[in-house]
């Protein structure tokens, strides 16, 4: 039995952990943070996911065997490098690897480089010269922050005083501190979005069963973008013949050209679709799981995940079973607080009966055997079936038997996917 380190505290992290129980083949799973509503799958650890020292010391102390480090920003800082370096192996890409997120120029020019297909885009660092370009643009187009942004430093803006706004936002009053000082101005891609994951080992790459995400606040996608507010897979708009050319023209150069580059990504490749009527284009790299993502993907993972993890690390990836479930739906709904992802009161009680659902915590802590709200999306409830339908009405049932104070869904979680599949 092996002892996991796991690194995170969200919904993504909470399915991680369920699915490895479920495989039955795991010791103790420390969650560093983790949330208090880990507690049943999880050991939590206090000790923050980007304070690299005391993870190294609490891993070595406790002689884990492996390490799965999944939230973004731990990534981008080298913590695989550095337990790595001290015998500890880890599911997730390198520093250098994970640069394919936490630098958008960085993974532009990249895409430049090897021919993959992406939006048209100028990348600046000095303001003046940003705001000039803006007299060329033709709206609306997208500004992006050049470093992590906690998923909001992208904004689509309709005209040249919104965008010019929005760049001194960024670059003068620095609103994502270093993040925004390099920011991208790209073209509007439009048509139906997609999460592809991938598995990788820096070699071989197996795409796992894709899935659909909504990412603004409120139905119809209106208001700002959030970390996600439910989910769908598989996404019915990701057609086998979109797939292959997704393989070709991206996946592929994608592992080839990080390995010549002496970037090799191993772990979890997630690309961020959009396919437009001139075919499937790159809107972003994310080097690790999305969120909620992982909470429809693993329910549909019939093979056991840490061989898949291990084999990412090893090379070994062609060697591994990874079978995706090929006749059942997976849904997501996010449940959060009202007001997230701007400002909202935390420390409700929550009531939790029992469900038919899988309930993933993620802003939930726990006092003396009571949970409490605490962060924007409280938890994600997973369900799968025969068809998206029922998958659905499952979560919306189960949602409503869930209370606190300030819950707040949307109502329109794989509507457009029902639509495609003319389940509506
Ligand atoms: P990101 O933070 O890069 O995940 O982007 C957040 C969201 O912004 C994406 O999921 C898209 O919905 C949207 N987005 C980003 N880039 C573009 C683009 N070039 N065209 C249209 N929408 C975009
Ligand atoms: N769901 C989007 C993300 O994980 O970035």
């Amino acid at each position: 039995m092996k002892d996991i380190l796991l690194i995170g505290s969200g919904g993504r992290e909470a399915a991680i952990a369920w699915k490895l129980r479920k495989d039955g083949d795991v010791g103790t799973i420390y969650a560093l943070p983790g949330n208090g509503g880990l507690s049943e799958t999880c050991t939590n650890v206090p000790i923050g996911a980007t304070d690299l020292e005391a993870i190294i010391k609490f891993a070595r102390t406790h002689k884990v065997d492996f390490a799965i480090v999944t939230p973004d920003n731990p990534l981008v800082m080298g913590l695989v490098d550095r337990l790595e370096a001290v015998g500890i192996p880890c599911f997730g890409p390198s520093g250098t690897a994970a640069m394919l997120e936490g630098s958008k120029a960085f993974a532009k020019n990249f895409m430049k480089r090897w021919d993959i297909p992406t939006a048209s885009y100028e990348i600046f660092s000095d303001e003046g010269q940003a705001l000039d370009f803006l007299a060329s643009c033709s709206y609306p187009v997208v500004l992006k922050a050049n470093g992590l942004a906690f998923g909001k430093g992208v904004s689509i803006v309709q005209d040249k005083d919104a965008a010019t706004m929005c760049i001194k936002e960024m670059m003068e009053n620095l609103k994502f501190g270093q993040s925004g000082q390099t920011v991208v101005i790209e073209e509007l891609l439009e048509g139906p979005e997609v999460s592809l994951l991938c598995f990788t080992d820096g070699t071989h790459i197996k795409e796992m069963v894709t899935s659909m995400d909504h990412k603004r606040i409120g139905d119809g996608d209106t208001g700002p973008n959030t970390g996600g507010m439910g989910c769908i897979a598989p996404n019915p708009f990701y057609t086998p013949q979109i797939a292959r050319t997704c393989r070709e023209k991206i996946l592929l150069p994608t592992i080839t050209g990080m390995q010549k580059e002496g970037r090799s990504f191993k772990g979890c490749l997630y690309v961020g679709l959009m396919l437009t009527k001139d075919g499937p284009k790159v809107i972003e790299y994310n080097c690790r799981f999305g969120d909620p993502e992982t909470q429809v993907i693993l329910p549909l993972l019939e093979s056991k995940l840490l061989p898949i993890m291990e084999a990412t690390r090893n090379g070994t990836l062609d060697r591994v079973p990874i079978i995706f479930s090929t006749n059942r739906s997976a849904a997501c709904l996010v449940l959060a607080n009202n007001g997230y992802p701007i400002s909202f009161e935390k420390h409700k009680e929550i009531n939790i009966p029992k469900m038919k659902s899988v309930v993933f915590p993620s802003g939930i802590c726990k006092e003396e055997g009571h949970c409490y709200t605490d962060g924007g999306r409280v938890l994600g409830l997973a369900a799968t079936a025969l068809t998206l339908k029922e998958a659905l009405q499952q979560v919306y049932g189960d949602a409503e038997k869930i209370s606190f104070e300030g819950k707040y869904y949307r109502r329109d979680i794989g509507q457009k996917a029902l639509e495609k599949l003319g389940e509506n």
